[in-house]
């Protein structure tokens, strides 16, 4: 009988789909804050390039400490990763062993979630996000069972942007087992304002089998550089730095990360004006006739169904690329101003 080089399922695999980078176009389709790294934090990627040659510190000792005070755990706490979606997959290939053993997630939710799942040969189990596009907690702790191994809460959650706040995380906490982890992805963080939004650090201690996600992609504007980290029991830390690949987190991102640390008010303060922005695009999308929740991140979610691919065409036709979601809607991220009314120009010409 022939044997196939590849594993079959990998044909099935959904490819993540970045957002596309076109000359001369406003790409507001990452997520990304559109201000490159401030100055002293180039400089430390700078003089962290000129050892180059030298592989880096496999525990990421100096980050982990610098996060430990950051955050007031015990460094044991802490495992940094190759970017978050790294600690994503790490956290499937760390918890799940057989086929059958799942991953509970809302949906839509973040697309690198039913790809880590099936690259760490688990399965998938989904549930719809509620009538105002948020996680629907109470369904989701329907939806553990005997076979669930972890469960991937996005907060904000992307593409949507609305929040699980701290009372639905702490009724989940509740109704789940303890030998299920609870992932709380905490990605777009620094942009939250809902003062009754869940901030999964606060949690941690009461729940082991809890984990917070963050990430220095967004509001500390690294995104290329690919430096997130995990916080949870030392047990879920150590497990984490097992499944890593050795070396993944580089010089440079380990560098980068402890600079802006150092330079976060200058970098936070960066926050404020997307969260101002949010607000203007938002009512003005709203005021065109276009459904979109209110939302607690970098970016907007328009519910178009059907017209989500010619939305999307038409944006790119007036130079503004946002990212389509097929079948549901698009996400698009606030920028600055001047290329938010570029995009919400495209918008408001939009005939569907
Ligand atoms: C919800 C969520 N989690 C994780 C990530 C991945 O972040 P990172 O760049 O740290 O891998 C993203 C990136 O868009 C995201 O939206």
């Amino acid at each position: 009988m022939r044997m196939t080089l590849i594993r079959a399922d990998l044909d099935t695999l959904p490819a993540y789909v970045p957002g596309r980078t076109i000359p001369g176009a406003i790409k507001l389709a990452s997520n990304e804050v559109s201000l490159p790294p401030t100055p002293p934090v180039l400089a430390a990627i700078a003089h962290a390039a000129a050892a180059g040659n030298r592989y880096p510190d496999l525990a990421v000792t100096g980050l982990t400490a610098r996060l430990a005070e950051v955050h007031k755990v015990d460094a044991a706490r802490i495992a940094v990763g190759c970017g978050s979606v790294s600690l994503c997959q790490q956290l499937v290939q760390a918890t799940c062993l057989e086929p059958a053993d799942e991953v509970v997630f809302a949906w839509r939710s973040f697309e690198a979630y039913p790809i880590v799942t099936q690259i760490g040969g688990a399965t998938a189990r989904t549930v719809p996000l509620d009538a105002d596009f948020r996680h629907d907690i109470d369904a989701m702790a329907a939806a553990v069972g005997p076979r669930s191994r972890l469960v991937m809460l996005c907060s904000p959650n992307n593409p949507t942007g609305t929040v699980v706040t701290r009372d639905e995380l702490e009724r989940f906490l509740a109704a789940v087992p303890a030998d299920v982890l609870v992932v709380l992805d905490e990605a777009y963080h620094e942009f939250v304002t809902d003062p009754a939004a869940a901030h999964g650090s606060d949690l941690l201690d009461t729940y082991p089998n809890l984990v917070v996600l963050r990430t220095f992609s967004k509001a500390y504007r690294l995104a290329g550089l690919r430096i997130g980290y995990a916080i949870g029991s030392p047990e879920v830390a150590t497990a984490l730095r097992k499944v890593c690949s050795p070396f993944s987190v580089n010089s440079m991102a380990q560098a980068a990360a402890m600079a802006a640390l150092d330079d976060a008010d200058n970098l936070l303060a960066g926050c404020a004006d997307v969260i101002t922005e949010r607000i203007r695009v938002r009512d003005a999308l709203v005021a065109f006739g276009f459904t979109v929740p209110p939302t607690q991140s970098n970016f907007v979610w328009l519910a178009l169904g059907a017209q989500t691919a010619p939305f999307a065409t038409h944006c790119l036709e007036h130079r503004v690329v946002v990212r389509p979601f097929h079948p549901d809607g698009v996400r698009v991220t606030v920028s600055t101003p001047e290329e938010n009314d570029a995009f919400l120009s495209a918008a408001g010409s939009f005939s569907g």
